[in-house]
């Protein structure tokens, strides 16, 4: 495990283009298995996690070609996903151990096995096993919810679905079995979560309509999909965002950023608390399924923050960014709330835990309540040592909670970044 000091920075200027993005690489490489005739990905993200499901989906009998520019798949059609005796490894990636069983468990007669690391057996797939179930798959995970777990493949039936949590994993499941059942499936979120599924579906010729909270999917025989292009990571931008708005006299451009409605929740938040980010968002879209993902520039400048309140319909639009509205909230003037956010518990570490746990080290004024927590803004962070927990997103809270802070910060376990944003602490480098 690699400990990195990161020292105050003054300033940081410049350009940055961030990591392609990660829920949309997962999914690009999964419905190039799926689709009969190759698909070209452009702007695949070459990271840990996604890698893993480019070596899944060749396991599963996909072609993949990897190219400086593009990843070929391949792919084996919907039904006709190849034998896997041993156990297909997830790695750490808890998009991909709940995405594929959705094609797993249309494979009739086949039975997979998926198993990741220590962290991916602590991470329940229950929520996927399910409606799975009730379409006709069989399920069996180790104490009825975590991997190992085999799904049984059979011939699918569709559904009407009521999702208990706004979760885009378990909608995501639900829509890519719905391709081969019979009939119209239909999956109800409680509250809009990130909609890239839905969208490179579109693109896939499936029939995908939304009525508010309803989305539905017609079985089909085949997806055409010729090319996808994988904009910037909102997500990974974000970890910029913040350091922007963070360290005094900062004024920072991020190019080619995703800005899909259901992943820019952060920003709207980090907008309210007074932030300085301007780009070409998109609006909240209304019913009607966008075959494309908007992309933008974005320029942030440092300034004078308020805190505020985060209600529970905006988590799922900023679900892996909420460790960094704790941040902005440590510099904020006043409290800052985070309420409905009981997800985070099941993230690649206890994020409520760790991130209250990590930051009050550091000097904040913060509290865990059961789904979320509360951050008195103190002016700021003195700085101390962090742990990732092998978590990626603590690992670069850490770093731009170091760069900001007064005396800086040691993060333990800073490798674990790569599984999202390999390069993360190079780029940071280049904006000092
Ligand atoms: C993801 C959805 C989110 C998010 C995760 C990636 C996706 O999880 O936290 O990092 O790609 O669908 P949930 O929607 O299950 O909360």
């Amino acid at each position: 495990m690699s400990t990195v000091r990161v020292d105050p920075a003054d300033r940081l200027r410049g350009d940055l283009r961030p990591p392609t993005d990660k829920s949309i690489s997962h999914r690009a490489a999964i419905l190039g298995a799926m689709a009969a005739e190759p698909v070209r990905i452009r702007g695949f993200l070459d990271a840990a996690d996604t890698n893993s499901t480019l070596q899944a989906v060749q396991r599963l009998g996909a072609l993949v070609q990897v190219g400086a520019d593009e990843v070929l798949v391949r792919g084996t059609g919907l039904r006709d996903a190849a034998v896997a005796d041993d156990p297909i490894d997830v790695g750490n990636a808890g998009t991909l151990m709940r995405l594929l069983p959705g094609w797993l468990a249309a494979q009739e007669g086949r039975s997979y096995t998926l198993d990741g690391d220590d962290s991916i057996r602590r991470r329940p797939v229950d929520r996927i096993a399910e409606p799975l179930r009730l379409m006709g798959a069989r399920v069996d995970a180790t104490d009825g919810r975590r991997p190992p777990f085999t799904i049984g493949g059979a011939r699918l039936r569709s559904i009407h679905y009521e999702l208990p949590v706004a979760s885009a994993q378990v909608k995501s499941c639900v829509l890519l079995a719905a391709l081969a059942a019979d009939g119209a499936t239909t999956v109800s979120e409680p509250a809009p979560s990130r909609d890239h599924t839905e969208r490179m579906l579109a693109a896939a010729g499936v029939t995908v309509h939304r009525n508010g909270r309803h989305i539905t999917v017609a079985g089909t025989d085949e997806l055409t999909l010729d090319e996808l292009v994988v904009p910037g990571d909102a997500s990974s931008a974000a970890f910029a965002i913040a350091a922007g708005v963070l360290v005094p006299g900062s004024r920072l451009v991020l190019r080619g950023v995703g800005v899909n409605w259901t992943r820019s929740g952060f920003v709207r938040i980090a907008q309210r608390m007074g932030a300085i980010v301007i780009g070409d968002l998109e609006d909240e879209p209304g019913d009607e399924v966008a075959a494309t993902e908007p992309v933008s520039d974005v320029d942030i400048t440092a300034g004078p923050l308020v805190g505020t309140v985060v209600e529970p319909e905006e988590v799922p639009l900023a679900i892996d960014e909420l460790p960094l509205v704790a941040l902005l909230g440590c510099f904020a003037e006043g409290e800052t709330i985070v309420r409905g956010a009981h997800e985070l518990r099941l993230k690649e570490s206890d994020r409520i835990a760790t991130v209250v746990d990590g930051l009050s080290a550091l000097g904040a004024t913060i509290e865990a309540t059961e789904d979320g927590f509360v951050v008195t803004g103190s002016g700021g962070l003195r700085g101390g040592r962090i742990s990732s927990h092998g978590d990626h997103r603590l690992a670069m809270l850490g770093a731009i909670a170091g760069l900001a802070s007064r005396e800086g910060v040691e993060v333990e376990g800073m490798e674990a970044a790569d599984v999202s944003y390999p390069g993360f602490m190079d780029d940071m480098a280049r904006l000092m």
